[in-house]
């Protein structure tokens, strides 16, 4: 498989549709909709292409990550408040033998201890957290690098 021909599957969890009305001294004003013209613009710079998912459910999520191998070289996945709380996801991530990369808006371990946990980052191939949307763009770079 060429580099061009490598397709990379972002999935925000859940709460991130409220991007830039939620939380905004934490996340700040930005909106999903400009963090996916970025990750668009570096994709094609990079010579892959991505599908862009949000879901606010746990199982779809699961269901999203159980299918991916069949069509992409690599996830990158913000879980959101399921990074702390979700066995399923982590099982789903370590099910697939699909490069995985977590990211975080927020540095999750200078907030609140209960965010200080990622039941994710031990099956995925790294973490990328406290940037900002700079956390997306380093990790769709990272995934693009160790995309199958
Ligand atoms: C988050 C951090 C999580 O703790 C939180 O539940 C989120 C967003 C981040 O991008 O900083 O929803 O994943």
């Amino acid at each position: 498989m060429t580099k061009k021909n490598k397709k990379i599957l972002v999935i925000h969890g859940p709460n991130l549709n409220l991007l830039g009305k939620r939380e905004v001294s934490v996340y700040g004003k930005v909106n999903l909709a400009a963090i996916n013209k970025q990750l668009k613009k570096l994709a094609d710079e990079l010579g892959v292409s991505l599908d862009i998912k949000q879901s606010n459910h746990e199982g779809e999520i699961v269901d999203l990550i159980g299918k991916a191998p069949k069509k992409y070289s690599a996830i990158l996945i913000n879980p959101a408040a399921y990074t702390h709380t979700s066995v399923a996801i982590r099982d789903a991530v370590a099910a697939v033998s699909v490069p995985t990369v977590e990211v975080h808006l927020s540095n999750i371990y200078s907030r609140e201890e209960f965010r200080h946990t990622s039941l994710i980052s031990s099956v995925a191939k790294g973490q990328i957290c406290g940037f900002g949307i700079e956390s997306y763009i380093l990790g769709l770079r990272a995934s693009a690098t160790f995309a199958k």
